[in-house]
């Protein structure tokens, strides 16, 4: 069986499609997949089944998925915990669930467990060839994440590093809108640089200087200062267009409830709302009390965190 996280970002979504590194966290929900040989390709997602040639999008993501690591037809099932579109990562941690085990059926060996660098690059690879299919301009950050957990920081020229974290972060993650395209949202940056480069521009200058920070409060364990760079965060993506009056509420609701700082988390326009707590419940059931659907989860301290999910 082969797996893949979820994640969320805890600081720079969007500003790392332009280069600025971007800090994710793996949560413990995530995506389960076998595969195997078979007469004709069919990638089957819970109750979903396509084929590469069927003019689907998942069909054209899974044939350049299988494209990418030169595979034979496979037929391959997917489970998923994680709610789609939903800045979660889910897209990216189907990929990579995907290509892990179409690459342990084409060696008829289980490589996920210790899994060396070559492969992982082939798995990022036809992880990043799906994501293609669906986000246009992916900046590699949830193919990343979903493939290594933990924490990382990710740039598009450096790749992936883990983060080793001073103190273990207890997040609380509401899905707080309608699912939303992150090709949509990642557009609409885009053209609002076009039109306005100066005020994307500081905002991306803004968030380059919030991950920097982040870096050093998290090897420090300074949760307060990591809280208020999260609401810096949010504010300056919200002055691109990207919050929701759901995702303001959510975000409200949270550091009413005491949580350090909160923030809207991946491609924003709806999909879900992260916050930093050092009690998860208030924050959980000040939005469960709104209708939110909602969880907590923690990041421990190692480069491998043994994350834990639960339900306060
Ligand atoms: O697809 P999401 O919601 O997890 O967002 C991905 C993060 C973005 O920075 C918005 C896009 C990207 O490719 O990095």
């Amino acid at each position: 069986m082969a797996r893949a996280n979820g994640k969320v970002i805890l600081f720079g979504e969007h500003a790392v499609v332009y280069g600025v590194p971007a800090i994710a966290a793996g949560v413990d929900r995530g995506v389960n997949a076998t595969a195997a040989r078979a007469d004709q390709a069919t990638l089957a997602i819970g109750a979903r089944h396509v084929a590469p040639d069927d003019g689907s999008d998942l069909g054209r993501a899974y044939s350049a998925l299988l494209s990418a690591v030169d595979a034979p037809p496979m037929s391959t099932h997917v489970e998923s915990r994680l709610p789609a579109g939903c800045g979660l990562g889910a897209s990216a941690a189907i990929g990579v669930a995907t290509a892990r085990a179409v690459l342990d059926a084409m060696t008829e060996q289980d490589g996920t467990a210790t899994e060396p660098p070559e492969r992982l690059t082939r798995v990022l690879a036809a992880a990043n060839a799906w994501e293609c299919v669906f986000h246009g301009n992916p900046s590699g950050i949830d193919a990343a994440a979903a493939a290594l957990g933990g924490t990382i920081l990710y740039s598009r020229e450096d790749g992936a590093r883990s983060l080793h974290l001073r103190r273990a972060l207890t997040l609380a993650v509401a899905i707080a809108g309608p699912p939303a395209a992150t090709r949509e949202m990642v557009a609409g940056v885009a053209n609002l640089r076009a039109r306005r480069p100066e005020i994307v521009d500081k905002a991306l200058e803004g968030i380059h200087a919030i991950v920097r920070n982040a870096q050093l409060f998290l090897r420090d364990g300074d949760l307060p200062s990591l809280g208020q760079l999260m609401d810096l965060n949010h504010m300056l993506l919200s002055g691109l267009f990207l919050s929701t009056e759901e995702i303001e509420h959510a975000c409200g609701l949270a550091r009413k409830a005491g949580a350090l700082g909160s923030k809207l988390t991946g491609a924003g326009g709806g999909g879900a709302v992260v916050a930093l707590v050092r009690d998860p419940q208030p924050v959980i059931h000040a939005w469960r009390g709104a209708g939110f659907e909602c969880f907590a989860t923690t990041v421990t301290p190692g480069c491998d965190p043994d994350r834990g999910e639960h339900d306060p």
